[in-house]
This record gives structure tokens, sequence and C-alpha cells, in this order.
């Protein structure tokens, strides 16, 4: 690293050791009325539209094969859901990969509709006037598992391989201010623009953290899958675009969710 990066580097850092110390210095009163506001929209979570609009996803016939995802195999066998969320990402013996919820959606779309893997992997995440197969799938597939205890095996190789890989990303400092994830993650009450940033070192952060993904997002009126979260966090880090559904993306999922297991899983939740 040159002198002049690693001196702004240091100064990011110290910032942020200020702006943390400041941020919790500030009341912690805006924190709680966040979560009454959380709390209060929690009643009726729009998420709901995206769950009913991915159920009928998974069961309409689509795609050059006319066929439905109903066959879809999302590691419990063909079919079922209920549940099937709680454990993942985990091993598939058919692809000899580790795969997430959304690889293992473009992998059935592929499959069983006949859908190119470039079709199926193509802007998964909604937008202004736009929704997504992907958001409303997801939305679908992972309130199925609401309450259910997260149980992310680690009994196969590439299970293990995967989380000390994802565990190897999540530490790696690169990037103009040479960050990792561990950088914003690793660190108690620190706070940016009113989010408190879990320390995603810590049990019960990691499982409070993981477990409210996806989310549905009042400030961007979208549901937000965790892949789109790993991307967005990509980007707080300056680091190069996440590919969707890429081995490093599948990994850190596999890390982070196999740290939340035993705490029962609650989601499509809300956000600001
Ligand atoms: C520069 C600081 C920064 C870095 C580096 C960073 N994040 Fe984040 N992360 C944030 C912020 C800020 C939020 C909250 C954003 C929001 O709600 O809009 C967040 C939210 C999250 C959440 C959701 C937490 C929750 O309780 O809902 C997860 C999971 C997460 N980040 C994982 C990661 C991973 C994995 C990496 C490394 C690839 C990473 N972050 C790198 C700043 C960072």
């Amino acid at each position: 690293m040159n002198p002049t990066w690693e001196g702004a580097a240091r100064t990011a850092c110290a910032v942020m050791a200020l702006s943390a110390a400041s941020a919790f210095a500030q009341d912690r009163s805006a924190v709680q009325e966040i979560e009454r506001y959380r709390q209060a929209l929690g009643d009726g979570n729009p998420a709901e539209l995206w769950e009913a609009r991915g159920e009928g996803l998974w069961k309409k016939a689509a795609g050059p094969k006319n066929a439905s995802l109903e066959r879809c195999d999302l590691g419990l066998g063909p079919g079922v859901v209920k549940g099937a969320y709680a454990q993942l990402p985990r091993y598939f013996a058919d692809v000899d990969k580790v795969m997430d919820l959304e690889s293992r959606l473009v992998h059935c779309r592929v499959t069983l509709q006949g859908i190119s893997p470039e079709e199926a992997r193509k802007s998964p995440f909604g937008g202004p006037g736009r929704k997504t197969d992907n958001d409303a799938l997801v939305a679908f597939i992972t309130a199925e598992s609401r309450g259910i205890k997260m149980n992310v095996p680690m009994s196969h190789p590439k299970e293990v391989e995967a989380f000390e890989v994802g565990r190897k990303i999540f530490f790696h400092r690169g990037g103009p201010y040479d960050f990792a994830c561990s950088t914003c993650h690793a660190v108690d009450n620190v706070r940016i623009r009113l989010q408190d940033l879990p320390n995603l070192t810590k049990q019960a952060d990691a499982q409070k953290a993981y477990t409210a993904w996806p989310a549905y997002r009042v400030s961007q009126g979208e549901v937000r899958t965790f892949q789109w979260r790993l991307e967005d966090c990509f980007r707080q880090q300056r680091f190069p675009h996440l590919d969707f559904t890429s081995e490093a993306s599948v990994a850190l999922t596999m890390f982070l969710a196999r740290n939340a297991n035993g705490a029962p899983f609650n989601a499509p939740s809300i956000k600001r």
C-alpha cells in the first residue's frame, strides 16, 4: 500500500472511530423510535404482496419447457418449501456445489423451465417501476421458514470449505479504504446514518441480523433479498461489484447463515 493510501486508511479509521463514539453518545432514543416504527409497520408488512406473487410464480408453468417450479429441490426434497430456507446454503449432490436459495432458484429455473442461465441471472433485483421474479420467489420461500430454527448443515467437506472461504472474505481488507466487512461489522455499538451496525462476529448479533433478511425496505418500496444485502455492502466497502449468485456471495452467505444457527428465522421483515 502506498503512503497516501495508508494515510487515507488511517484517517478513515479515525473518522469511523470518532463517528462511532459520537453516534453512541447520541440519544439512544432515536434507535428506540425506529424500533417502534418497525413494530407498528410489522403488523402489516407489504412484503406479503411479494410472498403472494412468489407463490403464484412457483406454481405457474413458465419458460420454454412450460413447467412450474413445484418440482424444485431446495434441499429437503423436490417441492418441499416449508423449512427449506432455514437449512440453506447447503451442499447439493446433483451439481456438486454449495448453493444458497438464490443460486438454487437460478438452477431450477434453468433445469426445470428451460430458461437460459443468463436470463435467469439477469437484473434480479427490483427497482423503480420494475418488480422481479427473484424478489417474489425469495419472499415466498423464506416466509415458509418463519419461526423455524436456523439449522445450516456443515457435514459435507464443500460446506466446510464454503464456510471457511466466507470467513476469509469477511476479514479480507482491500479496496481504496482498506476496508473489510469486519471494519464495520466486528465492533460493538457502531452506527452509520441511524442504522445500528451488527457485530457479526458475535452470535447474538449475527443471529438477529441474518434472520431478519429478506426485508421490505420502506425507503425503497422493495423487498430486498440477502444477495442484494451483500451486493450493497460490497458497495459500502468500495469493493468491485459482487456478481449475483457468485461463489464468493454463496461463501459469505454460508459463513453468516451458519453463525445464525439455533435462532428462529423471522423474515421477510420490515426495515426503514
Ligand atoms: C463501510 C461500512 C460497511 C462495510 C465495510 C460493510 N458493511 Fe454491512 N452494513 C453497513 C451498513 C451502514 C448497514 C446498514 C445499511 C442499511 O440498513 O441501509 C449494513 C448492513 C449489513 C447487514 C444487515 C444487518 C441487519 O441487521 O440488517 C449485513 C448482513 C451486512 N451488512 C453484511 C456485510 C458484509 C458481509 C460485508 C462485507 C462484504 C459488509 N457488510 C461490509 C456498513 C458496512
